[in-house]
């Protein structure tokens, strides 16, 4: 979503922001702007709808600037345009926001009748006006944090610039992401690591009641009380290598091909010792009678997946929840139950109050997040790292992958605690986890395979995916990396499903891409196959190579390795991830950033 970037220091601001908005680009944004000292010591604005090289045309790269703060706006309140875009300035206060402030309304009302006017639609003129107010009244931008802090509800990160002090940036957060980087004479605040990455690794995380005031040389965290606190200098793992394409034309191809690695990374420190290990590296799941798993798009998608092997192997009743349905809905969870939240970002909205309701429950949080340090591991009471690294494109892959593989790994040291699965089933399941990235490389170099498949469908305008039982999860998964970086309109439906209404939809040469990797349910779902093939389907079968395809019921057909099926949806899923993207590249999408679509959903 919106994303921020400020710096103060010896470079010039304007070069250092603007080659970090375009690291933020991916998070997805309709416009961009920049507040920036100029040459004379005033402070520059400039904004632009649409691209950041809109913006970059705006502006003089000579000239020496100083500091600055620039964002990256993925529309919230009000359409993207001119006045809307940030950064915003009333008065003295220049602001970037990511995030919402609940009460905007309530506090313009306040501010109009102060005198207050304003130009914009946005939740950020109304902030930026309040700090203002404030400002004026206690001359002291530390008090004004306080207040403001007090009097805005909702979920914000603030980069803030006053024009009585140009050597100095403020930011201040609340349940919305932002961080210090720390330089040689020269400091950052950014919504994100890969916006810094480039320049340096060491960075400070503020916490929702603190903020912090940065000049070029050093840096100052505050408690909400404006009194100084010590802070804790972190070093990021990654280098700005994790964040390049590296020779793939697209982000989304390259960190298809990292699966392996990422897999690896996740599991192998897990199950390094075998069975002692799967016990002891792992939390204590023995003291919960049911499990509700919630999340948002993909992660709920690896959800679906983490409930079938939870439930089949581990004998444990799961329940799975879409997080902006969960928040609302009466809940029947208590001190037995754990709540598992997945998310990649970490910072999704909606799953981040999904985990506020289950601790107000009573409940254990466990997060499966991959970004460290982020809101909801930050918040959970248990937290399980994938280790996908930088995710770059929007369309999930590798942290979807290591979602499942965590997921797995929890079904299976529950089954193995709770005697569910005797030793040797264990055994040769971590065997398979093992043997995992070979096999996800072989199913990898198939894909100009996969090429010749795509460019026999991809001018359909409706594809569907069927399957039954943790088939049909991975459908579900293979059919929105379809619909969202392609634009086809793909459903995807049970198998045994269609014949209910569904089917009416099944023209001649409809693509129907048809999973059977479950050989007990082959059976019943090559019976579906049949149905829809009857009905002039284009039928693209990707099965196993251990199942009975023999028949004239498909057209196509994709065999990836027979593994366990703790495992085996790891596998089956990259063919699905690899046609979705040589489909989206035929058809000439902005595979990387998908029109209307955003990295991380920090709003509700
Ligand atoms: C789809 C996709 C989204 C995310 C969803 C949750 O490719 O990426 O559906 O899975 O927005 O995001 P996180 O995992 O960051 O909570």
């Amino acid at each position: 979503m919106c994303g921020i970037i400020g710096y103060v220091g010896k470079n010039n601001a304007l070069n250092v922001i603007i080659d970090g908005l375009e690291r933020l680009e991916y998070r997805g944004y309709d416009s961009a702007g920049i507040a920036y000292l100029n040459s004379d010591g005033l402070l520059d604005i400039k904004k632009e709808k649409g691209k950041i090289k809109n913006l970059k045309e705006t502006l003089d790269f000579d000239i020496k600037s100083s500091l600055g703060i620039g964002h990256t706006r993925w529309a919230t309140h009000g359409e993207p345009n001119f006045v809307n875009s940030h950064p915003h300035k009333v008065g003295k206060i220049t602001i970037v926001h990511n995030g919402i402030i609940e009460n905007y309304m309530e506090l313009k009302q306040e501010l109009l009748k102060s005198g207050y006017s304003f130009k914009s639609n946005t939740d950020t003129e109304v902030a930026c006006a309040l700090l203002d107010k404030i400002y004026n009244e206690t001359n002291s931008i530390e008090h004004t944090i306080s207040i403001f802090r007090k009097k805005a509800r909702g979920a914000y990160a603030l980069g803030i610039i006053v024009d009585d002090d140009y050597n100095h940036l403020y930011a201040v957060k609340k349940d919305s992401p932002l961080i210090i980087a720390l330089g040689d004479k020269e400091n950052y605040i950014a919504s994100d690591v890969p916006a810094i990455l480039k320049y340096t690794n060491k960075y400070i995380t503020i916490e929702d009641d603190e903020f912090a005031k940065i000049s070029s040389d050093k840096v100052l965290v505050y408690d909400n009380n404006a009194d100084l606190k010590k802070f804790e200098v972190k070093t990021f793992a990654g280098n700005s290598n994790d964040v390049m394409k590296n020779g793939y034309d697209h982000y989304m191809l390259k960190e298809i091909y990292e699966q392996p690695e990422v897999i690896k990374k996740t599991t192998l420190p897990i199950i390094e010792k075998d069975l002692d290990s799967l016990v002891n590296n792992m939390p204590d799941f023995s003291k919960y009678k049911k499990i509700d798993i919630v999340a948002c798009g993909s992660a709920y998608h690896a959800g679906l997946v983490g409930k079938n092997l939870i439930e089949e192997y581990a004998n444990v009743p799961v329940n799975v929840d879409i997080a902006s349905e969960y928040r609302y809905k009466k809940l029947f969870i208590d001190k037995d139950t754990l709540v598992i939240v997945v998310s990649q970002s970490g910072e999704t909205a909606d799953t981040l109050a999904a985990l506020n309701i289950a601790k107000t429950h009573g409940c254990d949080v466990m997060g499966i997040i991959n970004v460290v340090e982020s809101s909801i591991a930050r918040k959970s009471d248990i937290v399980m790292y994938t280790k996908a690294g930088a995710e770059i494109a929007v369309a999930t892959t590798k942290a979807y992958s290591c979602q499942i593989a965590l997921l797995s790994l929890i079904a299976l040291n529950i089954a193995y605690k709770n005697k569910e699965i005797d030793k040797s089933k264990a055994l040769e399941v971590l065997k398979s986890i093992r043997c995992l990235p070979t096999n996800m490389q072989s199913v990898l170099n198939e894909f100009d395979e996969y090429k010749k498949i795509a460019n026999k469908i991809y001018n359909n305008d409706k594809i569907f995916y069927i399957g039954r039982d943790i088939d049909y999860a991975l459908s579900m998964e293979g059919s929105l990396k379809l619909k969202e970086i392609s634009y086809i309109n793909s459903q995807c439906y049970a198998a045994g499903e269609l014949k209910h209404g569904t089917i009416s939809l099944i023209d001649e040469g409809t693509p129907v891409i048809a999973l059977v990797t479950n050989e007990k349910m082959a059976e019943k779902t090559i019976s579906n196959i049949k149905e829809v093939k009857a009905r002039g389907a284009y039928v693209i079968l990707v099965t196993t190579d251990n199942i009975n395809t023999d028949g004239d019921y498909y057209d196509e057909k994709i065999v990836v390795p027979c593994t366990n099926k703790f495992v085996q949806p790891i596998l089956t899923v990259i063919p699905l991830q690899m046609l979705s993207y040589e489909i989206a590249r035929l058809r000439g999408c902005d595979i990387d950033k998908p029109k209307n679509l955003a990295k991380s959903v920090t709003v509700e």
